[in-house]
């Protein structure tokens, strides 16, 4: 298997992830004619949401920006049925936005990356900085502090054990913990409302969705090199992956689950100033 093999595709294309995206989108009241930017689009399953809002006129226009170019490839594919002269495709730093793109437009997305982002005053700024007065700024995420419900611990827990003894056993391995990244470091609701309140970001809308996860949702996040990286750091990824979706199997059956809920949080902000 290649490093691509662990693209976000698995994870995005399960039916829940795409209703509390699509939910979103929607909240976002983006209209035909505007001018988007979709930051860090991963496989593109967003960014078809919001080209579906905008197809119908002729000005509109989205910028699809990823650090990885794996990202824009999967997103070419997911956007092929529509017009390519819409589209500018740009392989770069979400925090970097505000060199990267010369124009204001009216929404920028960024759809379950704001966690991965290190430096998040950075972001925001360059954000602000690229919006018109009254464009918005739309994001979700649900890898914050919060995201888990409290009555989930022991499915966290009792999977993390298991994966990690699957992980010694069959492959002699163990994950690194010294090595966790600054950026898996969850920042609280607050913590998030009081950036961007900084940045004159103003919350015109942000709602709490409890999303329920089959076992085949956790399957796919197991397949997502990004999130086996951050349980398992240091671990080669194709066996964190591995020992992942065993201790899951193994987690689901003995907790007789049938899906794990998982808090996400959608939030509107329109920039004031
Ligand atoms: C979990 S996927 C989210 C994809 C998409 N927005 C969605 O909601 O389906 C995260 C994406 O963020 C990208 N990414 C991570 N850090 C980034 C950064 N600093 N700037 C731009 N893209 C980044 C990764 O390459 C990956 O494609």
């Amino acid at each position: 298997m290649s490093e691509f093999d662990f693209s976000f595709k698995a994870f995005a294309q399960q039916p829940f992830y795409k209703e509390v995206n699509r939910l979103l989108v929607n909240l976002s009241n983006i209209q035909p004619g505007q001018k988007v930017i979709d930051l860090a689009c991963g496989a593109g399953t967003v960014t078809r949401l919001i080209m579906e809002k905008l197809q119908g006129a002729r000005e509109s226009f989205i910028i699809v920006l990823d650090s990885s170019s794996e990202a824009l490839r999967l997103t070419k594919e997911e956007l092929g049925q529509f017009k390519s002269n819409v589209v500018e495709f740009v392989q770069g730093h979400a925090e970097q936005v505000s060199q990267l793109v010369r124009d204001r437009v009216d929404a920028i997305f960024l759809c379950n990356a704001i966690h991965m982002i290190e430096d998040k005053k950075q972001l925001i700024s360059g954000v602000a900085s690229r919006l018109q007065k009254g464009g918005i700024f739309a994001f979700n995420t649900t890898f914050f502090d919060g995201s888990q419900l409290p009555e989930t611990e022991q499915f966290y827990r009792r999977w993390m054990l298991r994966s990690l003894r699957i992980l010694k056993r069959k492959y002699d391995l163990m994950p690194d913990r010294a090595e966790k990244v600054e950026a898996r470091k969850q920042l609280t609701v607050d913590d998030y409302l009081e950036l961007l309140h900084a940045h004159q970001l103003e919350i015109r809308e942000h709602q709490m969705q409890k999303v329920l996860v089959p076992l085949e949702g956790w399957l796919a996040i197991s397949q997502f090199a990004d999130f086996v990286n951050g349980a398992m750091p240091k671990v080669p990824v194709a066996q964190a992956s591995d020992a992942l979706q065993q201790g899951l199997r193994e987690v689901f059956e003995e907790l007789q689950l049938t899906a794990v809920p998982r808090n996400w949080w959608l939030v509107i902000a329109a920039r004031s100033a």
